[in-house]
């Protein structure tokens, strides 16, 4: 998979390449990463990439000819990739999103700055806009982070365990089950026996009932919009009555009702 990030700021990407999941996928080729400064593709002696909004108002534009040259210029090294532009105003991203992004060979990813970008560039060089969540952030970096950390941890060989990614939150449209590590017992409590009874269907059957008791408390509408087998709502009616009748006084009520 190939990155190309149009930035005013390529060195804060180095963080990418440098730690952790995205690291080692780097280091072992899974994934490039390549750094475009619009400034390059300026040709004035101040290297100018923003200007002043026509109509007045505060803030600054970023101008169309240094984009539309770094864009055409990443287009020729990378010519099956789709350019995306992180926007607040964009395709809302979820995981199912990055499962989508994450088949492409390839993204130019296009980060703002200012009050954005001018519109006739996103009209005329940008195929996608995406979004990382409602809520307004200085500049397309951190966006664009985000979305190459989720989908690097997604392709194959990335992550320790191939299987890791497939048991997350999300992947299967409900939250994770709790997860517990050594020792069995702590000052805070005792690990649930099932997970030391090295009874792989128990423990597995034990992980759904509290990956779909968790997802109905937190996020009911996840399970609203997936649906339930017949196993899943028999397990999830269980796990329900189980907690009502171990913390009668704890959580909302529309919470401990049943699906
Ligand atoms: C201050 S924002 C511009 C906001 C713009 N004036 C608006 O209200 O839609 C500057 C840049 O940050 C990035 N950005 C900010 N919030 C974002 C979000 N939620 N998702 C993706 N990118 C975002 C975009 O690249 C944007 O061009």
């Amino acid at each position: 998979m190939r990155f190309d990030v149009i930035t005013l700021f390529p060195e804060v990407f180095r963080i990418l390449s440098a730690y952790g999941v995205s690291g080692r996928a780097v280091a072992r080729g899974l994934v490039e990463i390549h750094l475009w400064n619009p400034r390059d593709f300026t040709q004035d002696p101040h290297r100018t990439v923003d200007d002043r909004p026509y109509g007045g108002g505060p803030g600054m534009v970023m101008k169309v000819e240094p984009l539309r040259a770094a864009i055409a210029a990443v287009r020729a090294a990378a010519p099956h990739s789709r350019v995306a532009y992180l926007s607040p105003q964009g395709r809302l991203l979820d995981q199912a999103a990055m499962v989508e992004i994450a088949q492409q060979p390839g993204w130019v990813l296009l980060a703002g700055r200012y009050e954005g970008v001018d519109e006739r560039l996103i009209e005329h060089h940008v195929d996608e806009e995406w979004s990382i969540g409602d809520y307004v952030l200085s500049g397309g970096e951190l966006p664009a982070m985000v979305v190459m950390d989720a989908v690097i941890r997604l392709l194959p060989g990335a992550l320790g365990h191939d299987q890791s990614a497939q048991l997350d939150s999300y992947m299967d449209g409900l939250l994770d089950c709790p997860h517990y590590t050594r020792p069995e017992e702590t000052a805070e409590g005792r690990v649930p026996e099932v997970l030391l009874s090295g009874d792989h269907a128990a423990i597995a059957r034990w992980r759904l009932r509290q990956a779909l008791l968790r997802t109905w408390q937190r996020r009911p509408d996840l399970i609203k919009r997936r649906g339930l087998s017949e196993r899943e709502r028999a397990l999830l009616e269980a796990a329900l009555e189980a907690s009502i009748q171990a913390h009668p006084e704890e959580g909302p009520v529309e919470y401990r009702s049943k699906p």
